[in-house]
């Protein structure tokens, strides 16, 4: 019976304690002027909910207080905004103190000169350097060749494998472009960098806690090789004299009116691995799924790639011109990017107390623009749960105000159509040399960003 009794006592002192920490958050975070919501718990606030929910979590908050409201998320109070117009003005408006606000460990693990920990003039100089890298010049002369070289070695032996296809397109995306960054050097060295970059990106998405045998210790480790890597492959290269056509060549060549120095450049090149990797590796996977789920448009856009095949000998690359006609394969690269929701939203952060949609932020909130609800819109993509690539033609491939898959502003994302390059690459050697089907692996699994079956795979063949 005692033993009960102490239970019980425990029990009710539990629950009038989390009861207490609760509302003690709740009035914490009761400043006059800011935006309704709710705070969770002391230090971790909802971001077991916003991980476990995803999606849900942002569709249930917005059901209660509207399209812009607070939380605490990821160890900081946030301000999630899903409001299509008011998300347009966080984006443009990085000069009034909306700027990058992404986890620590991202910042500390991607370098001090990476795009995304960069403002103002430092930003326009590091974007400046990256956009003269990819610039469709660039894509035409340099980078799509090494693209169409890669992509037919790396599709070569898929003959009568079952193939991971969401391993093969992240191998596919990080040693494509490592080929582009260093193309004389890329062989020689992926076997030892891959794996470290794959720690690098896990310590990324890591709470920035340095102890051993942690996922953010492992990234900051990797992150050392890699740099030490890079350098030695800089100061080698400025020291043959060579001039290489890559983007290591570019980078230390004469003709650069971008001078960077090497810490620049070395975090330049982990942006450009890490920025692409993600996004065209899970797009990729996720329009071979579409694709066999919906033979229809298989069939077009084979029509769409055979009839560029059948122009040329089959030793013949891709040209620039022959990706610029690519129109279907755009739409369905569009279509898969909406409908997987690639990237969920980005995030800013206010460097001084402001005023946006009527509420007072304070400085240091961080701003979730979350733009994935527009995606879904009913009045923007009539029966928006369809996968229907058609609807991109309808309406005109570019020029879509409210589509922010690239994001908006002086952010959006400059690497977009070296990423639409390598994708619809990747299909064309995909669709005119193989057919598939899925064996198994359909579990989603959630990133911060994007949301993707685990361990998709596929049965391949050739015609
Ligand atoms: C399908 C492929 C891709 C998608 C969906 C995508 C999406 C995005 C989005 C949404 C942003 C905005 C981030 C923000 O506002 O904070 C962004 C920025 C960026 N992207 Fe991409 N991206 C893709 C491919 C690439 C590739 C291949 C590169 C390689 C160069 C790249 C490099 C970057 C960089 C450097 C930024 C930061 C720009 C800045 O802060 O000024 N992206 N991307």
């Amino acid at each position: 019976m005692a033993g009960l009794v102490i239970i019980l006592a425990v029990f009710w002192s539990l629950c009038i304690l989390s009861i207490a920490l609760l509302r003690w958050n709740e009035v914490r975070y009761r400043k006059k002027g800011l935006p309704p919501g709710t705070m969770g718990w002391p230090v971790f606030g909802e971001t077991t909910e916003f991980l476990k929910q995803g999606p849900g979590f942002m569709k249930n908050q917005r059901s209660r207080f509207g399209s812009f409201f607070k939380s605490h998320i990821l160890g900081c109070p946030t301000i999630v905004s899903m409001d299509p117009e008011l998300n347009r003005y966080i984006l443009v408006n990085e000069a009034k103190g909306l700027v990058p606000g992404y986890p620590q460990s991202m910042l500390d693990i991607l370098g001090k000169c990476n795009i995304a920990a960069v403002h103002g003039s430092a930003h326009k100089h590091m974007r400046g350097a990256l956009l003269a890298l990819i610039s469709p010049t660039m894509i035409k002369d340099q980078l799509l060749p090494k693209i169409d070289d890669f992509m037919r070695s790396h599709l070569s032996d898929w003959n009568n494998k079952i193939v991971d296809i969401q391993e093969k397109t992240k191998e596919m995306a990080f040693l494509s472009s490592l080929r582009q960054i260093a193309s004389k050097e890329a062989s020689s060295i992926s076997q030892s960098f891959m794996p470290e970059f794959f720690k690098l990106v896990l310590g990324t998405l890591s709470l920035p806690i340095n102890l051993p045998n942690t996922n953010y210790h492992r990234g900051f480790q990797a992150r050392q090789h890699i740099t030490s890597l890079l350098r030695k492959l800089v100061e080698e290269r400025r020291a043959s004299g060579e001039n290489q056509e890559d983007m290591l060549g570019f980078l230390v060549g004469e003709e650069n009116k971008y001078k960077l120095s090497d810490e620049e450049m070395i975090d330049l090149i982990i942006t450009i691995l890490y920025s692409g990797y993600e996004t065209v590796s899970t797009t990729s996977m996720m329009a071979v799924k579409y694709l066999h789920d919906h033979p229809k448009v298989l069939e077009e856009l084979r029509k769409e790639h055979m009839a560029i095949r059948d122009r040329k000998k089959p030793e013949d690359p891709i040209h620039y011109n022959d990706y610029k006609s690519m129109r279907f394969t755009r739409a369905v690269i569009y279509e898969t990017s909406r409908l997987a929701t690639i990237v969920n939203g980005v995030l800013r952060k206010t460097t001084r107390d402001m005023e946006i949609n009527g509420y007072l932020i304070p400085k240091g909130w961080r701003i979730y623009v979350y733009t994935r609800e527009v995606n879904y819109d009913p009045c923007l993509y009539p029966d928006p749960l369809t996968f229907n690539p058609w609807r991109w033609l309808d309406k005109g491939l570019e020029n879509q105000h409210h589509f922010l898959i690239f994001g908006g502003g002086t952010r959006q994302c400059p690497g977009k159509e070296l990423g639409l390059a390598e994708i619809s690459t990747f299909l064309h050697y995909f669709v005119t040399k193989y057919k598939w089907e899925e064996v198994g692996g359909d579990k989603l699994m959630k990133f911060p960003r994007v949301e993707a079956p685990n361990g998709l795979r596929i049965r391949v063949s050739t015609h």
